[in-house]
Formats: C-alpha cells, structure tokens, sequence
C-alpha cells in the first residue's frame, strides 16, 4: 500500500467532476421526488461512503423524507469485496408499511444490497427501492438479482474513490470521482 499524502497525486483520471455529479444528483432528485409525491419515504443510507451523495441527494429531493443510517461490513481495506456481510449498525426504526429508499454510494458484485434487501424484506415495508450513485453493471455476480430503481452513473470496471468512496478509509473527502492509481494498491 502506498497513500501519498496529496490525494490529487494518486489518482490516474478523473472520471466525474464535482460539476457533473451535481448535476446528476439534481437529476436523479427530480425524479424522486415526482416518484414519492404524496409519500413518506424512509431514506436509509449505507455507511460511510454515501455521507456525501446522501446530503446532496435529500436536499435535492421535495417530499416529506425521514433520515436513517445503516453500517455494513462487506469490505476489507484491499480493492475486492469478501463476499461477507455483516450489519454493523441496524436502523433504529420499525420498517412496517414504510416506502423504503435504500441509498447507497456503488454497487459492485452486489452482495450487500442483495443480503440487505432480503433482510429487509422480512420486516415488511410497503415498497423497497434503491438509489445508487454508481453501478459497475459488468461486475453483477449472477447470485445477485437486485436493481436499482435510480442510477446516478453506470461506472467502468475500475477501482474508483472520492466523493465518498474509500480506500482504506482515505479519499473519500476528494469533490471529484476518479481512478485510484494501481501503484497505491501494490499492483
Ligand atoms: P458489493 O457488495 O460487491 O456490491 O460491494 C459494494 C461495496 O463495495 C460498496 O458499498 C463500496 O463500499 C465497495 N466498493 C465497490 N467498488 C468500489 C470502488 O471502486 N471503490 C470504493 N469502494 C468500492
Ligand atoms: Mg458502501
């Protein structure tokens, strides 16, 4: 591993501007909100990576909304998923009858929303949907029968960090999205 102490000099290309994702996430707002008209949908982020696409996307979002957080484990600090998911930290609130609107920064094989979406299946919402903000489609494992209702980008197979996105916890404060250089993995 090898983190440079400028995150800018670790990164190969830029791949979303901070402008493009602003406008994207107004985008992906608008029609949530048309979508949710006359509802009360429960917006659970998963954390940590989504704090910053969660912030921008609620306020673009016109409807009455109730915030929730969830912490899940699926992740070691290397580049690929384990395949294990854990809930760290569970929601506080009761799930019955609600329009639930899972968040989330980019699903990969996904095996984290799949397991969530089964989890939360169990409890009884109204409705279960997801918004991510990116999804690398060609990494779908076939286990995997989950779709996100909204996309904020179909992202190529290659490890991304900034705007929220980690490795090893570092990067995610980057205002861009960009292609993590190999040599700071050990490739
Ligand atoms: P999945 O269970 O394989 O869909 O993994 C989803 C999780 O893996 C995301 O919530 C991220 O935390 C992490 N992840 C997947 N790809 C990347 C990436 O390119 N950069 C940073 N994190 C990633
Ligand atoms: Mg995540």
């Amino acid at each position: 591993m090898n983190i440079g102490t400028n995150m800018h000099d670790d990164i190969a290309e830029v791949l979303y501007t901070e402008e493009e994702i602003k406008t994207r996430v107004k985008e992906l707002g608008k029609q949530i909100s048309i979508d949710y008209k006359g509802k009360y949908p429960l917006l659970i982020g998963i954390l940590k990576g989504v704090t910053p696409f969660y912030a921008d996307l609620i306020r673009e979002i016109d409807c009455q909304l109730e915030m929730e957080f969830m912490c899940i484990s699926s992740y070691s600090d290397g580049t690929e998923s384990t395949g294990l998911v854990q809930i760290v930290k569970d929601v506080a609130v009761n799930l019955k009858g609600r329009d639930v609107l899972i968040v989330e920064d980019i699903i990969d094989s996904g095996h984290t929303l799949q397991h969530l979406v089964e989890v939360f299946e169990t409890r009884k919402p109204n409705s279960i949907r997801i918004a991510c903000l990116l999804d690398k489609k060609e990494r779908r494992d076939f286990s995997c029968s989950i779709v996100p209702s909204y996309t904020g980008f179909i992202c190529p197979n290659e490890f991304v960090v900034g705007y929220g996105l980690d490795f090893a916890q570092y990067y995610r404060n980057l205002k861009y999205i960009g292609i993590l250089k190999p040599s700071v993995y050990g490739e």
